[in-house]
């Protein structure tokens, strides 16, 4: 039998109550979640802001957890170096937006931390292919990114599996937008390991417990429909 799959619950941030942050934290954080996912947002790649290098500060100060940082950022070049200094464990930047992707993996890779590659629903897998085999993490968004909350778009799971199909056993494979209860087990089937959740964890009456529950579904999942990328 083959080793199952890792899978790894990445609540985002941006759906928790910013009044109450560090406590939301530790909720999921004692509920067994793997990384915190913090979405940052300029309103010129995306129409909405949300935060930047002085929450990512803050929040490195009140958890262990490793900081998931999307950077949905015109120029996250520019950007990538303040938020790993302000505590950031992996910097992702949308393929949309870069001229010389490899020169940004590069950039990144020598700040230390894993680096990631996001693609919106728009943009085709082959989109990455060139770098695909140096980065830690490729993100498919399952949503057009700029706000939580949004419906599961069914149509990203073709490009989940055909991104599946191509990393290695140590890359990851991130969703971001729409995962639920209901939801998960799809994007789980399709090749996904690393599972970005807002609203369904943040939303919840018990946060750390729904991170618990989407773990539980997300390895029934995997247990069912395995090693496509073994
Ligand atoms: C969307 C962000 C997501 C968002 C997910 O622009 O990248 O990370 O917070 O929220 P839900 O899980 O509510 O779709
Ligand atoms: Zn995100």
């Amino acid at each position: 039998m083959m080793p199952k799959r890792e899978m790894r619950i990445a609540p985002s941030v941006l759906s928790a109550d910013f009044g109450r942050l560090a406590d939301e934290i530790a909720a999921v954080e004692a509920g067994g979640a793997d990384l915190l996912h913090l979405d940052v947002m300029d309103g010129h790649f995306v129409p909405n802001l949300s935060f930047g290098t002085p929450v990512v500060e803050s929040i490195a100060r009140h958890t262990d957890l490793m900081l998931d940082t999307h950077l949905m950022i015109e120029n996250p070049a520019k950007y990538a170096k303040p938020f790993v200094d302000a505590g950031a464990g992996s910097i992702t930047f949308h393929i949309e937006v870069v001229e010389d992707a490899p020169a940004l993996v590069r950039l990144i890779r020598g700040l230390g931390v894993k680096v990631g590659v996001a693609l919106n629903p728009g943009t085709p897998a082959d989109a990455v292919f060139d770098i695909i085999n140096d980065v830690d993490i490729v993100l498919v968004m399952t949503v057009w990114p700029g706000f939580g909350g949004q419906r599961f778009m069914e149509e990203c799971l073709e490009k989940i599996a055909i991104i599946a199909a191509r990393l290695g056993p140590s890359q990851w494979l991130e969703v971001d937008g729409g995962i639920n209860a209901e939801t998960i087990a799809r994007v789980v089937d399709a090749g996904a390991d690393t599972i970005v959740a807002g609203s369904a964890v943040f939303g919840s009456d018990d946060p750390g417990a729904m991170v618990g529950r989407l773990r539980r579904l997300a390895a029934g999942a995997a247990g069912s429909k395995l090693e496509q990328r073994a």
